[in-house]
């Protein structure tokens, strides 16, 4: 049954695959943005990963892109036109070396040098030159047989008909990309969408006389199959290119360090307004060709290149709105109603005005016409208010100094900054302000808190208008007859409700504590005190003695967190929903840590990067091993572990304190 949905999940994303890609290649009108097909394309591979059950012939990984037009024969191309694989982000650029020196056994350490071309967004074609000689040229059409587009690309001015050089090789299929120049797209003022189905569109005309109209480039980056062609690196190819006339992108660089083409990135996406033609990313590929036979293709990507992408991310809407949301620490949010616009793919109808003084500081009002930007994961935000745009008649916008719950807010004052915070607060009265509470049953709820699976914001929502739930312990006493009759609700999925519920009646102290959603004690500072005073007992009786010592002492736990919880105390509402709590739930004590592991008394510092390992996972190992972390080098640290780059600060002082100093494999040695 499940396996069945899940199939029937994975066969509905294929469909919707094979639409785009008739969209994009066949019929050159692509239905969605790039990145928006790369993401379906990820799912879909996702989850074959995951179900090694799925598997269809129409999967990303078994083809480049769509079969060839019937317009033009198809021919075979001798070696498959890749794709590459995409990469958003620090993280994804680490992963990918990291892959490359598992797969060839080799030390992180080296340094691996790379070819950083600007990927153009364009068609890519293979040109194939015998004796110096253009033959035949071939769309890349599903990556294994292209078509057959000799006499478009013949128009094209940027490829050579006849290359006379002496090192030319006997044969060579040189690939590239075509394109139109932004500036000749604006004069074209033709039926196409934007330059790339421009490109598309024009070079698979069936009457080459209509292509020679269109000013299409050609850009030349790779090779296929190759006869007599002597040189060890990509660098040096693109260099020969040039020789024979080619043109190659400028802005081509050979870069070493994951740092290094990340700064090359920066600088390539701030000039990118600048460039007259689509760049939609950077592409890396390994300079060396012996290391890029070593690694080989992976499905139908090379394992030695990848596609670092540029993120589309703004646009422009007009603000309908700005309602004030409230969050689970009280504070008051605006929040800007925009009328939808599509950024990057993704439909956009909120974005965050941040606070207060953020609304005053730009004066933003409703009905302005204003910028909103979305990157990566963080929630769309209006960057700027277009003022021209802006009707004599309009308002400045008045923030509210009441909460929606009737309390007055309030603005607290930094002690460390000697400054009143730019966000105003209802003042903490927690489950007393029907905003905060609805925020605190969701955070209650949520996957780090409970977890209680299938129990998802809206359904608090939903419970809470329908007074279902008011506090967190009405979680426990759901009226489950009352919800089966309920829109959307049945026998089932009562059941399963009724099942993750009861699930989580046992929790353990550190859960619980963070799921109290008390200000400033996230899971961090929950740990912390859950480790300390080991039971929930010893937490209410906090309350009970009015004495705070206990906590004061806990190493970790500043004035901050202890006047938060002491606080959290001071409401009854609170002191009922603890006391609720511990009646129906099972609240279990924190583990002891056995003191019996190999680093047993023993602390430890890190410093520098480590091999195949996060900073977070080796501190757990230490800990899983009864030793422990220390924050700086003194006379108390048994050992200083060592990665790459150390600070220099640290070791020295180390040295000077007779402290160990080991590396990474010696301190693994350790842990026998
Ligand atoms: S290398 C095996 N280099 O990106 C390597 N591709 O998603 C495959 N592209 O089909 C191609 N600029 O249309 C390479 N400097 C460049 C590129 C580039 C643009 C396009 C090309 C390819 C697609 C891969």
């Amino acid at each position: 049954m499940i396996d069945e949905k899940i199939n029937q999940k994975y066969l509905k994303k294929i469909k919707l695959f094979n639409k785009y890609n008739k969209y994009y290649y066949d019929l050159n009108e692509p239905l969605v943005k790039d990145h928006i097909f790369d993401e379906l394309k990820k799912e879909i591979l996702n989850l074959e990963k995951k179900y090694d059950f799925l598997n269809h012939k129409d999967s990303p990984k078994n083809s480049v892109g769509f079969r060839p037009s019937k317009l033009f024969k198809k021919v075979k191309h001798k070696i498959p036109m890749l794709s590459l694989n995409n990469a958003f982000d620090r993280k994804d650029l680490i992963n990918f070396e990291k892959k490359i020196f598992n797969f060839l056994n080799e030390k992180s350490t080296q340094i691996i040098e790379y070819s950083a071309e600007p990927k153009i967004d364009g068609i890519s074609a293979s040109l194939i030159f015998k004796n110096g000689k253009f033959i035949t040229g071939l769309s890349r059409g599903d990556g294994k047989e292209g078509e057959d587009i000799t006499e478009n690309l013949k128009t094209i001015k940027d490829i050579p008909n006849q290359i006379k050089s002496k090192n030319f090789p006997e044969e060579i299929d040189i690939r590239g990309e075509v394109f139109i120049q932004n500036n000749d797209f604006k004069t074209l003022n033709n039926k196409f969408a934007n330059p790339r189905n421009a490109a598309s569109g024009s070079l698979r005309q069936k009457d080459p006389n209509e292509t020679d109209k269109i000013p299409l480039k050609f850009i030349a980056y790779a090779f296929g199959y190759e006869k007599g062609l002597n040189i060890k690196s990509q660098s040096e190819y693109l260099e020969k290119l040039k020789e024979w006339g080619f043109k190659t992108n400028p802005l081509n660089k050979k870069i070493k360090t994951i740092d290094g083409l990340i700064k090359n990135y920066n600088d390539i996406e701030k000039k990118r307004g600048e460039i007259d033609f689509d760049i939609d990313g950077i592409v890396y590929k390994i300079n060396n060709f012996k290391l890029q036979k070593r690694l080989g293709n992976v499905a139908n990507a090379p394992r030695w290149a990848i596609a670092h992408k540029f993120s589309a991310n703004s646009g422009v809407s007009v603000i309908e709105n700005i309602e004030i949301q409230i969050g689970r620490t009280g504070a008051l949010t605006p929040v800007a109603k925009i009328k939808p616009i599509n950024i990057g793919g993704v439909i956009v109808s909120n974005a965050t005005l941040h606070n207060e003084e953020e609304i005053n500081r730009k004066d933003i009002r409703i009905n302005d016409t204003v910028v909103v930007e979305r990157a990566g994961d963080v929630i769309p935000h209006v960057v700027s208010v277009n003022k021209e745009k802006r009707k004599s008649n309009s308002k400045k916008f008045i923030f509210p100094t009441k909460c929606p719950c009737g309390f007055e807010t309030i603005k607290e004052f930094n002690k460390v900054t000697k400054k009143f915070d730019a966000v105003r607060r209802c003042p903490d009265k927690g489950f007393d302000c029907d905003k905060m509470s609805k925020e605190r049953i969701k955070h209650f709820v949520s996957k780090e808190a409970l977890n209680i699976e299938g129990f998802g914001k809206k359904i608090v929502e939903n419970f809470w208008d329908l007074n279902l739930i008011k506090l967190p312990q009405d979680i426990f006493k759901l009226d489950y007859d009352k919800i089966e009759n309920l829109d959307g609700w049945g026998k089932l999925s009562v059941a399963n409700l009724k099942y993750s519920v009861n699930l989580r009646k046992t929790i353990s102290f550190e859960k619980f504590i963070y799921a109290l959603g008390i200000r400033h004690i996230g899971l961090e500072n929950a740990k912390i005190i859950s480790k300390n005073l080991k039971s929930l007992k010893n937490f209410i009786a906090l309350s009970k003695k009015n004495n705070f010592d206990d906590l004061i002492n806990i190493d970790g736990i500043g004035e901050t967190q202890v006047n938060s919880i002491k606080n959290f105390f001071k409401n009854n509402t609170n002191l009922n929903v603890l006391n609720s709590l511990e009646k129906v739930l099972k609240v279990t004590d924190a583990e002891i840590i056995k003191n019996n592991g190999s680093l047993n008394n023993k602390t430890f510092m890190f410093t520098g990067k480590l091999s195949n390992m996060s900073r977070s996972e080796a501190k757990s190992i230490v800990e899983k091993n009864s030793g422990s972390i220390v924050s700086n080098v003194t006379k108390k640290l048994d050992y200083l572990i060592i990665g790459e780059k150390p600070t220099n600060r640290k070791v020295e002082a180390a040295k000077n304190l007779k402290v160990k100093i080991l590396d990474q494999l010696s301190w693994l040695k350790m842990l026998k």
